[in-house]
């Protein structure tokens, strides 16, 4: 396995174009998404394998509610079904779970699922894996926003450490590595906040199609970045 002299302690990924992937297969878009997990099994093991810490996957978005009721209820049961096989080897592996985003709107007994994986994971530190469900990042913000409110915390006292502190990612470093597959060039309501320096990294491969190679060759671009957090280059990095 390829080590790395400088490895993201975060990755974030968009696992976009499962519906595409189908599509052009003829299959039904349900079929990319199955194919997706697969993917998300995969990129796991090889972060467990090379070491990065914190592994953060935008899974249901609040814009996904619009799509077809078949189709959001099929991401559901694949959530359902991925936390009842993967929890074991989940604890085995030494992975956390944890998830982000207004999770207490997910049907409930997905909400039993995750909230009892999460209960079950949580003193494992190989890996955090952090889904995020139902995440938006207005919402997040917004969120924030209200809690500083109802607490009525001094305007003065607010900095950027404190609101920080307010996100659901509170307690977990923003991410370094941005990575979306399927070669859309955007943020989608994902992490505004937290990505602020992160770099990032398109492919064109849809989500189904990305391999652990591919995942690698991220990892290693990100090797080659020069982070320098709105300093001049060539100095010595402060960070990542
Ligand atoms: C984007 O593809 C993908 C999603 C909206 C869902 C991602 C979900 C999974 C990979 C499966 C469940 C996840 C876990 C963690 C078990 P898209 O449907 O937007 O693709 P398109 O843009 O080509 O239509």
């Amino acid at each position: 396995m390829e080590t790395f002299h400088k490895l993201p302690e975060h990755v974030a990924i968009i696992m976009d174009g499962n519906g595409r992937w189908a599509n052009e297969k003829g299959l039904p878009r349900i079929a990319g998404h199955k194919a997706g997990v697969e993917t998300v099994r995969e990129i796991v093991k090889t972060s467990l394998e090379v070491g990065v810490p914190i592994l953060t996957l935008y899974a249901f978005s609040q814009e996904n509610w619009k799509r077809p009721k078949e189709e959001v209820d099929l991401l559901m049961e694949l959530l359902n079904f991925f936390i009842d096989k993967e929890v074991k080897s989940l604890v085995k592996e030494g992975v956390r779970l944890k998830a982000i985003g207004r999770i207490d709107a997910l049907p409930p007994y997905t909400l039993k699922k995750l909230k009892e994986a999460i209960e079950l994971t949580r003193h494992n530190r190989k890996l955090t894996l952090n889904l995020a469900l139902n995440y938006g990042s207005r919402a997040e913000i917004l969120d924030a926003v209200r809690g500083l409110l109802t607490d009525r915390v001094n305007p003065e006292e607010v900095s950027e450490e404190l609101f920080t502190s307010r996100l659901y990612t509170a307690g977990i470093p923003d991410p370094d590595l941005l990575i979306r597959t399927s070669g859309e060039m955007r943020l989608s309501n994902f992490l505004l906040w937290q990505l602020s320096y992160s770099e990032i990294y398109i492919t064109k491969k849809y989500w189904p199609d990305f391999t652990k190679e591919d995942y690698l060759e991220a990892l290693a671009e990100y090797q080659k970045r020069e982070r320098r957090f709105g300093d001049v280059c060539g100095k010595k990095e402060v960070a990542g």
